[in-house]
């Protein structure tokens, strides 16, 4: 059996470490907002090289706080891909906003950046990047897009810690970057966590008072806020595993190097651009025959998952807005082929090595090649 991530093989090996942090949070008798978050806090901020990193409750918050705090709100439109989790289009909508799709690039899945000028209009509050499975979005040209046109960038990093642009983190590129720690993300806790990071000390004081019940404190309230902190067992954990992440993305990228190694005869791999740092979170192949593969895999115990298998304008719950099959031709075609295969730093050698000849013998008797 080879899952799709092992978190408990890699829990097993920072046991002791992360025991120990528990312990201590446990016997501090302070769980909320203590010393373990405002340390993780600095650490991630300094890990970014950012002015401020504020914990709150999941990835999802991270991008409802950023929106909020660079207020965009009812009428307002925010660019953003079909090609992602839902959480990205609902925080949008939470918002009051409606979200504006545009087609994906068919290599790394990201938002084609080609396509957004014709899309802006004078209701541009922000354009939404989501660094899909571990491959930076084009940021270089989304910054200076949005710059001439007076826009905000949020940039949803739930699947990218770490990765980078020519040595520039993801997150640091837009006004927040917004980060999940749900536990399969490649930086995950033992629970729901989200971070947004920032450099302009305004809005980061925004969302710091709004994850708080619009509280700076002392019972003073002075926005209608929610209840989105991060915890304090998650930041002590999370602490364990950030001194770690660049060894973490580092051992997955030596497996995606692998994959690639061994398949890229049999099906298209994910390409890493010139100067981008892929940190695979996911690592999604493509082929026509993926439902063959996936059986093949499936009969013999390895995990695959199809993320994702219907892109958001064409997801139910976004029926109101009014798209229809056929308006995002690439992130569709992407849908029907892609499958996400076992990654994580602790798969072996001989795991990949099964689910590469597994892939092979499950296309034995095609003569489809990529
Ligand atoms: C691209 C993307 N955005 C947002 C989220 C939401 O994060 P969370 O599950 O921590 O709310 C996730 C992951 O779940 C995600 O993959």
């Amino acid at each position: 059996m080879i899952p799709m991530i092992d978190l408990k093989k890699q829990y097993r090996d920072i046991e002791e470490e992360v025991l120990r942090e528990i312990k201590e949070v446990l016997e501090s008798g302070q769980y909320i907002l203590g010393p373990k978050v405002r340390s993780f806090e600095k650490e991630v901020a300094r890990y970014h090289n950012v002015r401020n990193a504020i914990g709150v409750a999941s990835g999802t918050d991270a991008l409802n706080l950023a929106l909020k705090a660079i207020e965009v709100g009812e009428g307002d439109e925010v660019i953003t891909t079909p090609f992602t989790f839902f959480a990205t289009i609902e925080a949008i909508i939470y918002q009051g906003a409606r979200p504006v799709f545009v087609d994906i690039e068919p290599d790394t899945f990201n938002i084609d950046t080609d396509q957004i000028e014709a899309r802006i209009t004078s209701k541009t509050k922000a354009i939404l990047p989501v660094h899909i499975f571990g491959h930076p979005a084009n940021m270089e040209i989304l910054v200076d897009m949005a710059d001439s046109y007076g826009i905000s960038i949020v940039e949803d990093c739930a699947q990218a810690f770490g990765a980078h642009i020519r040595g520039r983190k993801v997150g640091t590129f837009g006004t927040c970057g917004c980060f999940s720690f749900y536990p399969s993300k490649n930086l995950g806790g033992y629970g729901d966590g989200g971070l947004v990071i920032t450099n302009d000390d305004e809005i980061a004081e925004r969302i710091r008072i709004i994850r708080n019940h619009g509280s700076p404190g002392g019972y003073i309230n002075k926005k209608i806020g929610l209840n989105s902190r991060l915890d304090e067992l998650q930041a002590a954990i999370l602490r364990v595993k950030l001194k770690r992440i660049d060894s973490y993305n580092e051992l997955r990228r030596r497996h995606a190097k692998y994959y690639t190694e061994r398949l890229s005869d049999l099906v298209a791999c994910p390409v890493e651009k010139e100067g981008y740092c892929h940190v695979y979170h996911q690592y999604t192949i493509r082929t026509a025959l993926r439902d063959m593969i996936r059986e093949g895999l499936k009969k013999r115990g390895i995990s695959s998952v199809v993320y994702y298998p219907i892109p958001m304008h064409l997801q139910d719950a976004l029926r109101f807005l009014g798209y229809r099959a056929g308006d995002f031709p690439v992130a569709e075609a992407a849908s029907k082929e892609v499958l996400s295969l076992p990654i994580y730093p602790e798969l072996t050698e001989d795991e990949q090595e099964l689910v590469c000849k597994t892939i092979e013998e499950a296309l034995h008797n095609t003569n489809v090649q990529y």
